[in-house]
Parts: structure tokens; C-alpha cells; sequence
């Protein structure tokens, strides 16, 4: 979408994947403190975005959306002015329905512009647009009136298309929002996450600066995956360009899980200018070769094992885009380290199960 926004994908928080339903304005404004004060804000994590069940299932005699007030008693733009009192910026979850899909809170059908300018003016600067309990009329006419009014409305808003039906987003997205659903909803399993990276994959043609492909949030630190896995997890939605929602409690967040989604290089692949999202390039089996152009001529690469032993995995510079005889400098993302010979034609790694390896290959002749 043309409104200056998503030049790179988002990054930030959502309450969803870790708080469900159970969210109050106190958890939102310890995770914005906690954003700063764990260094992830700097890192570029700045929506910090409140999904389902922050409204009173009844609009007030005027028809405007109210915040909950037994949840959150000081309303939505108090949380706003606190949220970019940090530097940081707010979004929030609506459905181009008549309830959203908790159907705890009202949705937007018919009430576009009133919502709109609603948000504009507590000062929301993200909105992710739900499709649940609808008319059954198609989303490519019920979204766009959702886009209209935010256009109108006076502030830039991210918009987030949370819908992945059978009419594909993907393919018509980009002149409606700045990210569509790819996927159903992700769950903190492996199957659940592998699953959602490979159907987002599909789309991959169709993102760039403006409006990408989203396979759903991250569930790093949710407790459902391994250490491997969850690299995995980050690796894949990096180079695939996807939003970098973080889904767990960063309030109370561990070592392990910050050294994952704090990895500065890895999410310089993520925000590279370019903005071309990763390909799977030569599948064998379990052995898969994901890649993407960088900036500069490089390229991003990930070696992925999806299989229960461990391969040695061969990445071809043939598959990769990189002229056949060139010389490479490959920097591994997650060892942190510049690999001490050059490579020619190829490069191999050995790579355990349910893990990968994740590159930059930079041709030095
Ligand atoms: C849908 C969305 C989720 C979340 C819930 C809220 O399932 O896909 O991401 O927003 O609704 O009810």
C-alpha cells in the first residue's frame, strides 16, 4: 500500500500468541518498559501492537468502539501518548466483521470511518484488520473500505491484512495494506511452524517494500519449540521477510530467547533494503537450500534440516544466484563468526536435526 509505510517489514510485539484474550493496559505498558529496558527497541522492535478483546462488546451512544473499562480504565489514547512517550508506536486489532473472532468485541463492517478516525485520533499507528463473523461478501470488497478510511483519516497507520481464505491476499494485498496473512493460525509446535513458513513461501513473488507476505507471529519464547527449532523459527521468517512480532511475555523473558530474537544480523537480513523474500531453491528430501538476493550483491542463505538426523548440507552457488566461479566471504549469522576460508562453487556445513544454518555470502571476485 502507498501510504510510506513498510519499507521494511514490521517489527514489534502482539499480545495474541502469549495472552490470548487475557490482556489489560498494565501488560501493555510493562512490555513497552520492557522493550526498552531488554534493548529490543533499539534493536527495531517498535510497534507494540494489542489484538483481540481490548473493547466493551457495545459501542457507546455515539457507535464509537470504547476501550474495556474494567481492563483498560485509562483508554486506549492514554496508552498511546505513554507507548510513544518511549519512542515507541501502538497498534491495534479490529475485523472487517460484526464481531471479531473472539466475538468478545464489536468489529468494523459498516462502521469503517468512524473507526478509522477513532484510532487516528488516540494516536494508533498500526491496525490489524480481522476477518471473522463477516456478511460473507469477499474480502477484496470489504478490506479496501477499511483502507479508504485509514487514508482519510489524517495519520499514517500500518495496515495488517489478517486474512488468508481462499481469495489469496497475497494476490491482491498490495494495493489494500502493508502485510497479508499467508496461513491459518501458527501454534507453538514445529509441524505448526515449519507448515506456515512453506505455504508463505509460495506467495514469495508477490511481496515487497510496501506490503509483505505474513506467516503468522512468532511464538519464540513460548516454550513449545527447542532452542534449535526456534532458530529455525527466526531464521525463516528473517530471511522470508516476514513481520518480526515477538509472541511471547518480554517482560519476563529469557536469556536463551533474547540471544535468538536480538540477533543483530540476522535481523539485518530481515530489513535489508532490497526486500526480496527468501526462496527455497534445491529441496532433497529434508535438506533444504532457502535463499534471497541482499543489498551489495550478497545473498542470505539458510541450509535447513527438517529431518530426525543430521545431513551435511551443500548449498551451490549455481541454485543461489551467484556467478559459477566466483570466490565468497560467508559470514554464519548465528556462530557470529567470518569463516576463515574462501568458497568456490559451493559451501557445505554439517547440520543437525530440526536445525539450520543461516549465512551471508558476499563474492569477493
Ligand atoms: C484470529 C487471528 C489471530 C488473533 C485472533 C484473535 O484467529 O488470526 O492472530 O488475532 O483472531 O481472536
Amino acid at each position: 500500500l502507498a501510504n510510506g509505510l513498510g519499507s521494511t517489514p514490521p517489527m514489534g510485539w502482539n499480545s495474541w500468541n502469549h495472552f490470548n484474550c487475557m490482556i489489560d493496559e498494565k501488560i501493555i505498558r510493562e512490555t513497552a518498559d520492557a522493550l526498552i529496558s531488554t534493548g529490543l527497541a533499539k534493536l527495531g522492535y517498535e510497534y507494540v501492537n494489542i489484538d483481540d478483546c481490548w473493547a466493551e462488546i457495545s459501542r457507546d451512544d455515539k457507535g464509537s468502539l470504547v476501550a474495556k473499562s474494567s481492563t483498560f480504565p485509562s483508554g486506549i489514547k492514554a496508552l498511546a501518548d505513554y507507548v510513544h512517550s518511549k519512542g515507541l508506536k501502538l497498534g491495534i486489532y479490529s475485523d472487517a466483521g460484526y464481531y471479531t473472532c473472539s466475538k468478545k468485541m464489536p468489529g468494523s463492517l459498516g462502521h469503517e470511518e468512524q473507526d478509522a478516525k477513532t484510532f487516528a485520533s488516540w494516536g494508533i499507528d498500526y491496525l490489524k484488520y480481522d476477518n471473522c463473523n463477516n456478511d460473507g461478501s469477499k474480502p477484496t470488497v470489504r478490506y479496501p473500505v477499511m483502507t479508504r478510511a485509514l487514508m482519510k483519516a489524517g495519520r499514517p497507520i500500518f495496515f495488517s491484512l489478517c486474512e488468508w481464505g481462499d481469495m489469496h491476499p497475497a494476490t491482491w494485498g498490495f494495493n489494500v495494506g502493508n502485510s497479508w496473512r499467508t496461513t491459518n493460525d501458527i501454534s507453538d509446535t514445529w509441524e505448526s511452524m515449519i507448515s506456515r513458513s512453506d505455504q508463505n513461501e509460495v506467495f514469495a513473488d508477490l511481496a515487497r517494500p510496501g506490503g509483505w507476505n505474513d506467516p503468522d507471529m512468532l511464538e519464540i519464547g513460548n516454550g513449545g519449540m527447542t532452542k534449535n527449532e526456534y532458530i529455525v523459527h527466526f531464521s525463516l521468517w528473517a530471511i522470508s521477510k516476514a513481520p518480526l512480532l515477538i509472541g511471547c511475555d518480554v517482560r519476563n523473558i529469557s536469556k536463551d530467547t533474547m540471544e535468538l530474537i536480538a540477533n543483530k544480523e540476522v535481523i539485518a537480513v530481515n530489513q535489508d533494503k532490497l526486500g526480496v523474500q527468501a526462496k527455497k531453491v534445491r529441496m532433497e528430501g529434508d535438506q533444504e537450500i532457502w535463499a534471497a538476493p541482499l543489498s551489495k550483491y550478497r545473498v542470505a542463505v539458510v541450509l535447513l534440516n527438517r529431518g530426525p538426523v543430521r545431513y551435511s548440507i551443500t548449498a551451490e552457488w549455481d541454485d543461489i544466484g551467484i556467478p559459477p566461479s566466483s570466490s565468497v566471504v560467508a559470514r554464519d549469522l548465528w556462530e557470529h563468526k567470518t569463516l576463515k576460508p574462501r568458497f568456490v562453487g559451493n559451501l557445505t556445513a554439517t547440520v543437525d536435526s530440526h536445525s539450520c544454518k543461516m549465512y551471508i555470502l558476499e563474492p569477493v571476485s
